[in-house]
């Protein structure tokens, strides 16, 4: 197991940032500080800045109450009030704000938004989501599978949708922890070839398999996490319309449910479309783990902040 040294000062933009053993000793420490109920001084005296250029509900609160909780503060910074919007260089900002704050937590549109932030900064960044990457959200959704289903190697878990951010970190974290996963999408959604070709790369030492179909029958059978997100991201709601039917057979609900392992749960990073990626009956239903999944945010927020700043 490693310790928190290996990981202090180090950026988190990626899944594929951090090894197998880092992920697994992240996960252990996410279930330890889960046990944590009162307010922890790790971190006092630590400040993270948060840009926000999207909306977010669990994303901001999360780091905001994991820093507290470790015994620092954070400072919420919407884009559109910071001199960013209004044209200050991404460099200037990140080298300001390092003089200030100890870390910077970060959700952007681009990707290469975000490194070129983590280039310009000396303290850690940490991607918040961007387009193509939602890492901290899938270290919540191993924590999950694993309190689950008491393992993460060998589980059998099917993605249902776009093959973009959350796609994207789902494959990097299972090519690292050796698990099954499916992607089922429609053609032309595909997850990019990049990001395949290095989990496969990945899955060679761990023994994971990834694939991406298109028939969400064959994707379905005999799974044991059923995962799903929008349908439109942030940023493409002029494409809702169009999306609406490219993705309706990808859609999780009862009919799709029968044909998954008895025992399967159902995933969604949140917030839902109930009616679209997903029905009521799964989302509501008793398969369905999306609070504890949330939850999760929290304890593997408090995990990743004491392994990178302490
Ligand atoms: N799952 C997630 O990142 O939620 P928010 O958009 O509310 O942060
Ligand atoms: N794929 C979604 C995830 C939201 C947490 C989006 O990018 O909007």
């Amino acid at each position: 197991m490693k310790t928190n040294q290996e990981l202090v000062g180090r950026d988190f933009l990626t899944i594929d940032d951090f090894s197998t053993e880092e992920i697994e000793f992240l996960l252990y420490e996410a279930a330890e500080l889960k046990k944590q109920k009162g307010i922890l001084d790790v971190l006092k005296g630590k400040v993270l800045g948060m840009i926000f250029e999207k909306a977010s509900t669990r994303t901001r609160v999360s780091f905001e109450v994991a820093m507290l909780k470790l015994g620092g503060h954070a400072l919420f910074l919407s884009a559109k009030d910071i001199q960013l919007a209004r044209g200050e260089p991404i460099e200037d900002t990140a080298e300001v704000l390092s003089r200030y704050v100890d870390a910077l937590m970060i959700r952007t549109f681009d990707h290469r938004t975000i490194k070129r932030f983590a280039e310009a900064a000396s303290i850690p960044v940490i991607n918040g989501l961007t387009d193509t990457h939602h890492p901290a959200q899938v270290l919540a959704d191993l924590l999950t599978m694993k309190e689950q289903k008491g393992r993460l190697k060998d589980l059998k878990v099917t993605y249902f949708g776009d093959g973009n951010n959350v796609a994207h970190s789902l494959i990097e974290g299972a090519s690292k922890v050796g698990m099954n996963l499916t992607i089922a999408c429609p053609v032309g959604y595909e997850p990019d070839n990049q990001i395949i070709t290095n989990a496969e790369q990945t899955a060679k030492q761990t023994g994971a398999t990834i694939q991406v179909i298109h028939d969400s029958i064959e994707a379905a059978k005999g799974a044991e996490v059923l995962i799903t997100d929008v349908w439109a991201s942030m940023g493409q709601e002029k494409q809702q319309k169009e999306r609406i039917n490219v993705f309706a057979p990808y859609q999780v609900n009862e009919d799709l449910c029968k044909f998954a392992s008895d025992d399967y749960i159902f995933m969604h990073c949140l917030p839902a479309h109930r009616g679209e990626e997903v029905t009521e009956t799964i989302i509501d239903g008793p398969h369905s783990v999306i609070f504890q999944e949330a939850e999760n945010r929290l304890h593997v927020q408090k995990a990743l902040l004491k392994s990178l700043l302490s």
